[in-house]
Order: structure tokens, then sequence, then C-alpha cells
């Protein structure tokens, strides 16, 4: 017999070995993935690359002890959220002034001679970069393993997608190479490519599902699906474009007391707009991690595997800066995704630490812009829409245009001045603009290309009475909006006007907010705020999202909101011009709600604050029949408060 073996000895060397081939496998994958999607130089071939992935798959699922987080075979996991989580961000996320015209990249630069106290003949160097059209994100890597991403949200809170961009391939869950800070907060974008977008919609089209009108929305709404499962199928990218928080050792708790901290284009930015004070007692990993200029900064990035931009360049002064422009604009096209501008950034990041933050903007970037786009087509109708407060807009019907990314079929005209002015009829040829996500407009009308036969081009009538409902519309002297005065009444301004009953310091029904207001108008449930109280536990329970428990509280909020004061009663009516205070007024004035009902101008004027334009609106709030119908119901459904305050 051979010398006998312990049983365990295998069983531990079959482990240790599982463990170093997973390893391995981990690191590779994740280099070949790099090359595939970062670098764009795949070094395996697909089915290569699977069987890598399977190879690792398999030790994962023999030995499930070894499974990690950062494996690539984890990307997708978890089930979907019931909200995103909020993310308070350690250095802020701020936002870049615009530029549009040569002259105001000219300057700019002088702004950052100046700034920087140059002498004559003296220039500055900047790093230029595309500006990414897609969402702006901030991605936290801890000891290289990526732990957190949030969304830019206002800046300083956004929202916690990390589950959705684990699933972004050209995200690394765990960086490589040389020197990685302990606490590095990446800064970027995610977009959508042009080519995944078609594709992505024409699976909505076969699904019968609504298409995305843009990459940048496709990308968005990805984006904030709360399933990650949804996410991963859809094809997202990630380019980053700067630093927020970065240091090395110490605590990462603390975002002021590190010495080590970056400055940069997208690296710290104190709220006060000062500087971080730079410590003399940094640490070795001080020296590693400092870094001269920005466009060194990137190539760090890069090479621990975040994407970054090809078409970046380091060029010198004004003329620089426009002739990249210029390069950019003739290449946009060939680019695989959208860019709304290019981004210039003074290059060495002590000048920028010495220039410092204006409001929410670094001075030592800006944004140049392409033109907002524009496009010609012909008015088919004008039409008005009547917004949640009532103001009734002009909108030119246009016959289907390709502007700005988008199938452009509607635009504004603001209002009825608007109209004039720009002289635009039905039947018009006209210019239509579209930038970034503003509403399309008409710029104007090309008089030339005007139909000369009578019929044929009609120019536009305010309607004397709202399309929705009935109700006249009224246009107050110096005003340029035209409104309905249906108030509660109209369905257009029902929502709004539910909500501003329900909120806290009107009636204050808690748990009547945004979704449940437009389930309960749009399935015709609630009409007006007297609705509110028939409600009963079965059609709300009905209602999605709505488990019965919620069922019960609101219908307690609803209760408790019957014993009010008359005060609270006026502000939630939603008169126009009548705020908190003048309800409060008008409350202590009157001390009965039907002495307010019945009062005309001159008594109305007599309330402290209250002015003519007030009086008006209260007179005329109360001259509306189904107005006066609403409290009444109102005031059966027990609405009520004690008899004089
Ligand atoms: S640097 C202090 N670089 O533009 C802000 N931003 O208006 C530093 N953006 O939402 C931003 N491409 O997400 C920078 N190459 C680029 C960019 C870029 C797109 C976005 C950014 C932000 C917005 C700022």
């Amino acid at each position: 017999m051979t010398a006998e073996i312990s049983p365990s000895t295998p069983a531990i060397t079959v482990v240790a070995h599982a463990e170093r081939r997973a390893r391995e496998l981990r690191d590779l994958l994740e280099q070949h993935n790099i090359a595939y999607y970062v670098r764009d130089a795949p070094t395996v071939s697909d089915a290569e690359y699977d069987r890598l992935f399977r190879e690792l798959q398999d030790i994962e699922a023999r030995h499930p002890d070894l499974r990690s987080s950062d494996s690539p075979t984890q990307r997708v996991g978890g089930a979907p959220l019931s909200a995103f989580g909020q993310v308070q961000h350690r250095s802020p996320m701020l936002s870049l002034n615009n530029a549009f015209i040569d002259t105001e990249i000219e300057a700019f630069d002088r702004r950052c001679l100046d700034a920087l106290n140059a002498q004559k003949n003296d220039y500055i160097d900047y790093a230029c970069e595309p500006k990414f059209d897609g969402l702006a994100i901030s991605l936290r890597y801890e000891n290289g393993q990526f732990v957190q991403g949030a969304t830019r949200g206002d800046g300083f809170t956004g929202e916690d997608v990390t589950a959705n961009l684990r699933t972004i391939k050209t995200i690394p869950l765990r960086l490589s190479g040389e020197n990685i800070p302990a606490v590095l907060e990446v800064r970027g974008e995610v977009l959508m490519f042009r080519r995944d977008f078609d594709r992505l919609n024409e699976r909505q089209r076969a699904k019968g599902e609504k298409e995305f009108a843009n990459p940048r929305n496709a990308a968005a709404g990805s984006l904030r699906q709360l399933d990650p499962q949804v996410t991963a199928e859809r094809s997202l990218r990630f380019f980053a474009y700067g630093m927020g928080d970065a240091f090395n050792g110490g605590e990462t708790g603390n975002s002021q007391s590190t010495a080590l901290r970056l400055r940069s284009g997208s690296a710290m930015q104190s709220r006060d707009s000062t500087p971080a004070p730079s410590d003399k007692d940094a640490d070795k990993n001080a020296a590693e991690m400092r870094m001269t200029y920005h466009s060194e900064m990137m190539h760090k990035l890069a090479s621990w595997g975040l994407p970054i931009a090809s078409e970046r360049e380091v060029v010198r002064g004004a003329a620089g800066l426009l002739a990249y422009y210029q390069r950019i604009g003739a290449a946009r096209v060939q680019l695989p995704y959208d860019i709304d501008g290019v981004v210039y950034k003074v290059n060495r990041i002590s000048d920028q630490a010495v220039m410092g933050f204006v409001s929410r903007a670094p001075r030592f970037a800006i944004a140049h812009k392409f033109p907002a786009e524009e496009a010609q087509t012909t008015v088919l109708a004008i039409d008005v829409q009547v917004g949640r407060t009532g103001a009734i807009t002009p909108v030119a019907r246009l016959a289907p245009v390709f502007v700005g990314g988008v199938t452009v079929t509607n635009a504004t005209l603001h209002n009825e001045d608007e109209v004039r002015r720009k002289d635009v009829r039905i039947g018009d040829t006209v210019i239509v603009r579209r930038a970034g996500d503003v509403i399309p407009e008409v710029v104007s009308s090309v008089l030339e290309l005007r139909p000369t036969n009578a019929g044929e081009s009609i120019e536009f009538v305010m309607p004397t009475n709202c399309p929705v409902c009935g109700s006249a519309v009224a246009r107050e002297e110096g005003e340029s909006t035209t409104r309905c005065t249906g108030g509660l009444f109209c369905p257009a301004q029902r929502k709004q006007a539910l909500l501003h009953f329900a909120s806290r310091r009107a009636l204050d029904i808690e748990g009547l907010g945004d979704k449940l207001v437009d389930q309960l108008v749009d399935a015709a449930i609630v009409k007006t705020p007297a609705d509110i109280y028939k409600l009963g536990i079965v059609g709300l329970a009905n209602l999605e999202r709505m488990a019965e428990k919620s069922a019960t509280n609101l219908l307690a909020a609803i209760d408790k909101s019957k014993h009010t004061t008359l005060a609270r009663f006026i502000y939630a009516l939603g008169i126009r011009n009548v705020g908190e205070a003048t309800a409060k007024d008008l409350a202590r004035h009157f001390g009965r709600l039907d002495s307010v009902l019945s009062a005309d101008l001159a008594q109305l004027q007599q309330v402290p604050d209250v002015g003519p334009i007030v009086a008006q609106s209260i007179v005329q709030f109360f001259s509306q029949a189904h107005n006066l119908e609403v409290i009444e119901q109102l005031r059966a459904a027990g609405i009520n408060w004690p008899d004089a305050e």
C-alpha cells in the first residue's frame, strides 16, 4: 500500500486551487472587459470570453463561499427595489456655465488670464473634452472596489442607483493598475450609443411599448429602473470626466481631514467656493496621488480601467479652443453617441484651485454648446393647451419634422402676444428650434412662403372659453397670460388643485400625493375636492400600489382633515392671488365663510393687504357657479371649523 493521505488534504487543496483560479479568472475577465468595452480593442474572441465566464460561474456554483460582489458574474443581482435611497455627495456635483459664440470663449480665456495674473504673451493650456449628452453620475470606489453610485440629483443629494450601475459593463467593479487611491469618487456621464438606442426602440416597437424620444431619455429611463434586470438589458455606457473626493489612507468619512484630496475640473468643490487648504504633512501616498494636470488625471482614470473619451485634447489659448470646437463639430456625426457641445477646463490643477467657483459653477471651466438645431416645417393648426395653473398656451401643431434629435409635432407659441409679434398663422412655413430638453418653439414664419389663397392662411384667435371645461377665460391688464377661470372645476387644473387642497398648509391630508391624485383623477374617481370625502376603502385598495393598510391610513387622514380652520379652508380653495397670509386676513376680517362669499370689491379691499387685483380674483372665483357648488358639497361632507376666529 502507498502512503496514506489524510482525507481532508485533497479538499483543502481543491478549495485553494478553486480560489486561486477564481481570482485569476476574475482578473482575466475584468481585463478582457476593459479591453473590449473601454479600449475598444478586444483581446479575446467572444467564444473564449464566454468559456472563461462559464468556468468562473462553475467554480462559484461549486463553492458559493468564493462568490464576491466584484465578480463579473455578479453584475446583475438582487431583487427590484421599491424606491431609490438617497446619497449625500461628499463633494457637490456642480454645473457648468454655458457659452454659444466665439466672443464668449475669448472672454472666458481673458477672465482666466486675468484671474491667474497672466503677463503679456502668457497663455493658458486647456483640457478639452466632448460634452456628453447623458446623465451625470458619481461612482465611489473604496480600496478599488465599486461601492456606491449615485445620480446628480440637486447636486448635493442624489439617488442611489448602485445596483443599476453595476450592470453597466464599462463600469469596472474593481479598479486595476497602480496607485489606486483608498477612496476615489469618479464623476462622469451615463449615456446610450445611438445604435443601441435604435435597437432598443426596435424592441420597444416589437413589444408594442412606448419608444424613447432620444438616446438621452432612453439612458435616463433605463437608469432609473427599480429593477436592475431591466437596466441590464439596456446597453448603457459610462464615460468619466473627472474626480470628486479622492484620497489615500486616513479615515474615509471626513471630507476635509485628509491632505491627499485632489482639486480639479471636477474634483474638490467646496460649498463656500474656498479651496480646501493643502496640508504639508501629506504622507508618501500624497506624492503618488498628486497630479499636476487635468489631462494627467484623465490618464490615471483610464489606467485604472475607467472609460474616458478619446476625443480629448490639450490646446493653447482661445484660438486653440475655437479650433477644437470646429474639429469636434465636424466629427460630431461620426461619434457613436450624442454630444451637445464641448467642455474646456484650465489644465493645470493648481490654477483651477486659484480660480475656484462662482455660485454653482467653476470659474476655470466652461461648456461651449452647439447651436440649438433648427428646421423648417408647416403649421397645420394652432390649438390651445391648458396648464395646471390654468394658463392657456397657444401651441402650433406642425407637420412632423426631425430636429435636435427628436421628431417634433408641436411647438409652443408661449402666449397671444407672441403669436402676434411673430405673426404666425395657420398654413405658414415656420422655423422651429429645439435645444436640449427644452420645449420646441417656433422661431419665426417664413413670410415669402405664406399661402396667398384666402382660406389657406388663417390667423390665430384666442378662444373666449376654456377648451377643457368651457369656463370663461380672462387676461388681466398688463399680463401676457390668458387663464381659464374654471379653477377647481377645470379637469386640466384639477390635479394641481387637489394637491394644493390636500397640502400641508391647506387641509393637510397626509398620503394624498402626486401619484395617487394622478390615479384618482385619471380614473375619474375624483373630480373635485368634495369627491375626496366620498372615497371608500374598497375603491382605494383597488388602486395600484395601494395596500389595505395605506388605504386605511389615508381614510383616517381624510377624516381628520374635516376639522380645520376657516383660513385653511379659504387657502385650500386655490383662489388665484390668495396665499396663506391673505387667507388668514380674510378669515380674521370676515369671520364667516358666507361673508367672504358675498363680499363685493369694495368690502374686500377693506381687508389689510387686499388690493384691487386680489379682490377681483376673489369676486371672480366666487362668481363661478361650479366653485360654489364644490364649496356646498364640502360643507355637506362635514368639513367644519370653529365659528369665528
Ligand atoms: S465637468 C463642475 N466635463 O455637464 C462641473 N461635465 O453643466 C464639472 N458634462 O451635469 C463638470 N460632459 O455631467 C464636465 N466632459 C465633461 C462633461 C460634463 C458632460 C455634464 C455634467 C454636468 C453638466 C454640467
